[in-house]
Formats: structure tokens, C-alpha cells, sequence
């Protein structure tokens, strides 16, 4: 088994969360571990999207630890057992959505060459991304607390956010003030894909 597989594996089944097994069987038989990260963004390439949710699980635990320096009174919003279930699952929603094929870009000289990367298809399950994910985990079995079903439904923000409805921006709002999780999430996706580059 590779090295990353091993890992994820290790850190969903120390949260002693129920339903854990079941999530990892379905996520083997959906293809998670082989699935890129992105078409061409960030980590666009076989296990791209493994390695993506484990950097976002480092990153969470390094803001986690940050805050509690800070404000040592949000450890109990912040425990290490959620950090491993929205971190690490945050995506599965686009475990299936992604397909080898065959694109062409110009070479260094000009010339047409063809090369290979990915498709997207999202006619499989259509829901969207975070809410995708949550319904997914949950159909799946995850026991799954509020905050960590809010963190994932929301960790899109600005990218799912334009042209909403005023309650959808509304539930966005209400759930950042009530969601210390949703916060963190948030940032180490960003820091993941932007600085870590996967
Ligand atoms: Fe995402
Ligand atoms: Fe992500």
C-alpha cells in the first residue's frame, strides 16, 4: 500500500469514529486514491487528490495549534478528531467527477502536441461540492458532529458564493460566526492548494 494511502487510513481510523471502515471501502471502490486533485489547478495527476487532503490536514493542524496559542478557550471547537474528518474528507465529493483523456497544447517551437489530463464530469451524482461531500459521508455511515457537517458544506465559500440567493449567503454567514472549524478548513485548503501547491 502507498505511503499516503497508509497514512489516511491511519489517521481516519484513530478518530475511532463509526462508520470509518465503511467510508474507506467506499472510498477504495469509488477510486479516491488514484483520483487527481483537479483538471489542471492544483495536483492534477493519479493520487493528486489523496495528497491534497492529507496537506490540508497538516496545514489545519498547524492553524489548529496556532489558535490555541492565541485563544486557548477554542480547543473544545477544535478538537483533533474533527481537524482528521473535515481535512481528510472534505473532498470526496470529486472522487468520481474526473477522467484521463487526451488534450493537445503548443510545444516550446509552436508545434501542436498531444499530452495527458483530465476531463470533468459531474453528470454521476449532481449535487455540488461540499453538500456532495457531506451526503456522500453521511449515506456512507460516517457519524459526523454538526461542525464538521457545516466545515465541509461550506469550505468553497467565495467559489460557491457568487450569484446566491440572500439565504443562501445568509446560512454562509451564520455558519462562519457559529463554525470556528469552517474557519480553519477553509484556511488550510487555501494554504494547501496556493502555497503547498497540491
Ligand atoms: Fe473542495
Ligand atoms: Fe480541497
Amino acid at each position: 500500500m502507498n505511503e499516503n494511502k497508509k497514512r489516511f487510513e491511519a489517521l481516519l481510523t484513530e478518530t475511532g469514529r463509526q462508520g470509518v471502515g465503511n467510508v474507506l471501502a467506499e472510498l477504495a471502490a469509488v477510486g479516491f486514491h488514484e483520483a487527481p486533485a483537479s483538471t489542471r489547478f492544483h495536483g492534477a495527476y493519479p493520487g493528486g487528490l489523496l495528497e491534497h487532503s492529507l496537506k490540508v490536514y497538516e496545514e489545519a493542524m498547524l492553524i489548529r495549534d496556532a489558535q490555541l496559542r492565541l485563544k486557548p478557550d477554542v480547543a473544545a471547537r477544535l478538537p483533533s478528531d474533527s481537524i482528521a474528518i473535515v481535512a481528510l474528507l472534505h473532498d470526496v465529493c470529486k472522487a468520481d467527477i474526473y477522467n484521463p483523456v487526451q488534450k493537445r497544447k503548443k510545444n516550446a517551437a509552436g508545434a501542436w502536441e498531444s499530452y495527458n489530463g483530465y476531463g470533468v464530469d459531474y453528470s454521476g451524482f449532481p449535487l455540488g461540492h461540499g453538500e456532495k461531500s457531506v451526503i456522500r459521508l453521511l449515506r456512507w455511515g460516517l457519524e459526523m458532529k454538526d461542525d464538521e457537517i457545516i466545515a465541509i458544506r461550506w469550505h468553497m465559500s467565495g467559489f460557491d458564493l457568487a450569484f446566491q440567493s440572500p439565504e443562501i449567503l445568509n446560512n454562509y454567514g451564520a455558519a462562519s460566526d457559529k463554525c470556528p472549524l469552517l474557519a480553519v478548513l477553509r484556511a488550510a485548503d487555501g494554504l494547501a492548494s496556493h502555497i503547498l501547491g497540491t
